[in-house]
């Protein structure tokens, strides 16, 4: 069967994310990818998860305690736009995610932005290490969604070739708008 959108992130993630990586979860929500993140760059990796919501943060803290990765994960009740003033100068991430949209079964009003988005993607290319993925998973039914979507099209689309692979993977005869996946490699 083929792959959702979520599911294809995860197998994109897991093909580049080894043991003692640092890599970033720009919309932490309930965790999911944090703690996939968590577990393949085990305890000598590090994880910066953010979120504007406390709830999803407290959501996050507990299912890490759970699995016994909370030693490399960083959890930050900070906006994704702070990115670049968080990690530490020299640090060079292999992979940075980012669900955009709104948390399910939460506040639909709480979105993410175009502008801080665009920043937070500004500064994961900046840390992106050679080979590393940026994935953006774009939900954009919701008011807001549209606007968004377009600055991630452009964004990707205008990417240096020389510089960087960029993909698209959608379905196209799905009703609802089905997430889109965008993923960003940079070249070695
Ligand atoms: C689609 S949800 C993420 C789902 C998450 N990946 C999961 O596993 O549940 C989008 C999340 O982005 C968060 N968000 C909104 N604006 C943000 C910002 N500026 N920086 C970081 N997170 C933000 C929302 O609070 C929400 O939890």
């Amino acid at each position: 069967m083929l792959a959702t959108a979520l599911h294809y992130s995860h197998t994109l993630l897991k093909e580049v994310v080894e043991a003692g990586d640092t890599v970033v979860d720009a919309t932490m929500g309930n965790g999911n990818d944090t703690l996939l993140l968590a577990q393949l760059v085990g305890e000598n990796g590090k994880v910066y998860s953010f979120d504007v919501q406390a709830s999803a943060v407290a959501n996050t803290q507990a299912r890490l305690a759970k699995e016994n990765l909370l030693s490399q994960s960083e959890l930050l009740l900070q906006g994704h736009e702070t990115l670049a003033a968080v990690l530490p100068a020299e640090t060079t991430i292999k992979a940075c995610i980012f669900n955009l949209g709104y948390l399910p079964k939460s506040d639909k009003q709480i979105i993410t932005l175009p502008a801080t988005t665009k920043q937070a993607l500004d500064a994961a290319l900046t840390f992106l290490a050679p080979k590393g993925r940026v994935i953006i998973v774009a939900y954009y039914g919701h008011d807001g969604g549209a606007a968004e979507l377009s600055m991630v099209e452009e964004y990707c689309q205008t990417l240096p070739q020389e510089a960087y692979s960029v993909l698209r993977y959608q379905f196209i005869n799905q009703r609802n708008s089905p997430p889109i996946l965008f993923c960003i490699e940079k070249k070695a």
